[in-house]
């Protein structure tokens, strides 16, 4: 946790830094297989417009959500007294039975007996809510299992038809409705003049992916850097500064590693007593809005930037900075509001906020008067709830900051900011992490240096890959720039999807073998599959785009029916994912997904055969789909490998 501390005085808003948008390069290839480098305006400009294709009618939203309409009417007429039933609509946990089933009649019968009902129990309940389905081409056929279950056989030909209509519309279509229109996004959010992280990485890949599935269902993401650029240790790292540089020629280059450069007037200010004095006081020069200070803060604060900026470039990774100084001018007005709900307590000299349950309160004013993180943060949360309008507001660090989250959220409930419901919007979310482990089984570090630098982790993963990619004789048939984006691509791709693939609940263990490896649930497995299946469409020698506007996808073998009612299954997965703030649930549909195209494509021959326009439509919309899971999860998928 930030160790940041605040003091009381005021600062002027302009002291808070500029709301930074952070350009990022990312670079992708063409679908024909050949290179393209597209800088992010350019992506961005062209992802914009994929997505105003997907117009508020022609979403059609995802099957679970479609059937649930059908329901709802039904229940409407079955069960007429009982109002806003909402339809329970699962997927058949075994296949034999259907496709997915309505749970309604338990719960209603349990609801209406006694009550001078018709019915006789949840059996016919279930019958009356299958017979009053109306007509829908979606459906093949219903039975009724056990107590009133109603099972649903979706019908091949709409599953087909459905499949057919996003190769034409487009996979944006497909997205999911969620109950919010605005959304914050807290992640990364490392801290100034100390070294980013593994933590912070997973905060990065994990915060990045969330904002990116909501984005993809329509929600206005704000892609929040709560950066630690505010506290009392910025008093040594100024006057060290000023010692360093008396004439102030100040540069990167000059400081080298800002974290050296922490840690030596770190050392001063433990050691060196007029050093600490000093430092406390250009503390509160700098609180005071000093220019001087405020200059040689900013410019710590930059070189920080600076390198932050290079890991965000190099993950693809888009951030937009409000850093813990700019709630500072809102602080006072915050703890008032607290104050006037009668929130506020002192204690042993400190002011507190009281949480039932827990055993230390929120400490919001120090007794030194200063505040902290713990002020910040109400702050921050005020703001986006009232100022920035979001519905949604989700935090995501490692989980060693629960506590922390837990009474901030109380405490915005108690204060009536928040609704007490968690169900009820506006919501704010804890996405907590777990630690990332070495092989040893112990905190990751590597042997030079306590923490990772994260710079040298993707180097590592891209130069194995493509000291992996040259065994194979790549380096023969390639450009030297078409073997560098792939063996990037891959290798960041590993060390993302090695990270979003666990429940980020969990511990993970970093292992370079592990992520690397082509078989299993890896990126290069993955990614591997999806070129293998653009070779196939481009080996057949058929223009695709053609065949989408002529031909007519059947899914007449069972294992292609299995893959297009997976394909179909894209949109409830991710509504799914996103409800519960879990990236690892595109992960398994990924997997699974190459899993079924696998079993397909064993058992049904494509080029050269009867089928062959269908199967190879088929084909398409599973690299689509694979491209639109790569795109969640943040990875740059490869052509041909
Ligand atoms: N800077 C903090 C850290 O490194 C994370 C900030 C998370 N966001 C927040 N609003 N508290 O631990």
């Amino acid at each position: 946790m930030s160790s940041s501390q605040f003091s009381s005085l005021l600062l002027p808003p302009v002291f808070a830094p500029q709301l930074r948008r952070l350009s990022f390069l990312q670079s992708h290839f063409g679908a024909n297989g050949t290179l393209r480098n597209s800088c992010s305006p350019l992506l961005r400009a062209k992802e914009s417009s994929l997505r105003s294709m997907a117009t508020d009618e022609n979403i059609v939203g995802s099957v679970r959500q479609q059937l649930a309409k059908l329901f709802e009417e039904s229940l409407r007429v079955t069960v007429p007294e009982e109002l806003d039933v909402d339809p329970l609509i699962a997927p058949c946990q075994n296949a034999k039975f259907g496709d997915y089933q309505c749970n309604n009649a338990m719960s209603l019968w349990s609801k209406i007996k006694g009550k001078g009902t018709q019915f006789r129990g949840p059996q016919p309940i279930g019958q009356a809510i299958m017979k009053n389905l109306p007509a829908s081409e979606m459906i093949d056929s219903c039975s009724i299992a056990g107590a009133g279950f109603v099972n649903v056989v979706l019908s091949r030909q709409w599953i087909a038809e459905s499949i057919q209509k996003m190769l034409t519309d487009g996979i944006e279509t497909w997205s999911p409705r969620l109950p919010v229109k605005r959304a914050i996004v807290d992640f990364s959010s490392p801290n100034i003049a100390k070294e980013m992280h593994v933590g912070h990485l997973r905060s990065t890949i994990i915060g990045d992916t969330l904002a990116r599935m909501l984005e993809y269902s329509n929600v206005e993401v704000l892609r929040r850097n709560h950066v630690g650029d505010w506290g009392t240790q910025f008093g040594m790292l100024i006057e060290h500064l000023f010692d360093a540089f008396p004439h102030g020629e100040v540069s990167d280059q000059a400081i080298g590693d800002l974290e050296t450069f922490y840690k030596a007037s770190k050392q001063r200010f433990d050691s060196d007593p007029p050093f600490k004095e000093r430092a406390q006081r250009a503390v509160v020069s700098l609180q005071a809005g000093d220019e001087r200070y405020r200059n040689a803060w900013a410019q710590i604060c930059e070189i920080s930037r600076r390198g932050f900026e290079r890991v965000y470039e190099r993950l693809g990774v888009h951030l937009e900075e409000k850093g813990e100084s700019f709630y500072n001018p809102y602080i006072p007005g915050t703890l008032k509001l607290l104050d006037e709900k009668k929130l506020i307590q002192e204690s042993e000299g400190a002011r507190v906020i009281v949480i039932e349950g827990k055993n230390i309160p929120f400490i919001v004013v120090k007794r030194d008067g200063g505040y902290n993180y713990a002020s910040t943060d109400l702050s921050a949360l005020w703001y986006r709830l009232n100022e920035e309008k979001a519905e949604w507001i989700i935090y995501v660090t490692d989980v060693g900051q629960r506590e922390h989250f837990e009474m901030l959220f109380t405490a915005a409930k108690l204060a009536g900011w928040l609704p007490a419901e968690d169900n009820k919007y506006p919501k704010a979310s804890h996405v907590g992490f777990g630690l990332v482990l070495g092989e040893d089984g112990k905190r990751f570090r590597t042997r030079s240096t306590e923490t990772v630098k994260l710079v040298d982790l993707l180097d590592e993963a891209k130069n194995r890959c493509k000291a992996a990619l040259i065994e194979r004789g790549k380096d023969k048939e390639w450009s030297e720039e078409e073997l560098d984006k792939t063996a990037e691509a891959v290798g960041y791709g590993a060390v993302k999807y090695a990270d979003l693939k666990n429940n980020r609940t969990t511990n993970y263990t970093f292992s370079f073998d592990q992520m690397l490896n082509d078989k299993g649930n890896t990126a290069v497995y993955l990614l591997y599959a999806h070129a293998r299946i653009c070779s196939i469409i481009r080996k057949s020698g058929k223009d695709i785009d053609e065949l989408i506007k002529t031909g007519t996808l059947d899914l007449a073998h069972p294992d292609e029916r299995v893959l297009g009612l997976h394909l179909l299954q894209f949109a409830e997965k991710v509504e799914e994912a996103c409800n519960n703030l879990l990236p690892n649930v595109v992960c398994e549909y990924l997997y699974n997904l190459s899993e079924d195209f696998t079993r397909f494509y064993t058992n049904c021959q494509v080029v050269g055969s009867a089928e062959e326009t269908s199967r190879l439509l088929l084909c398409e919309a599973t690299a689509r789909v694979m491209r639109m899971c790569f795109h969640l999860l943040g990875i740059t998928p490869v052509y041909k490998i």
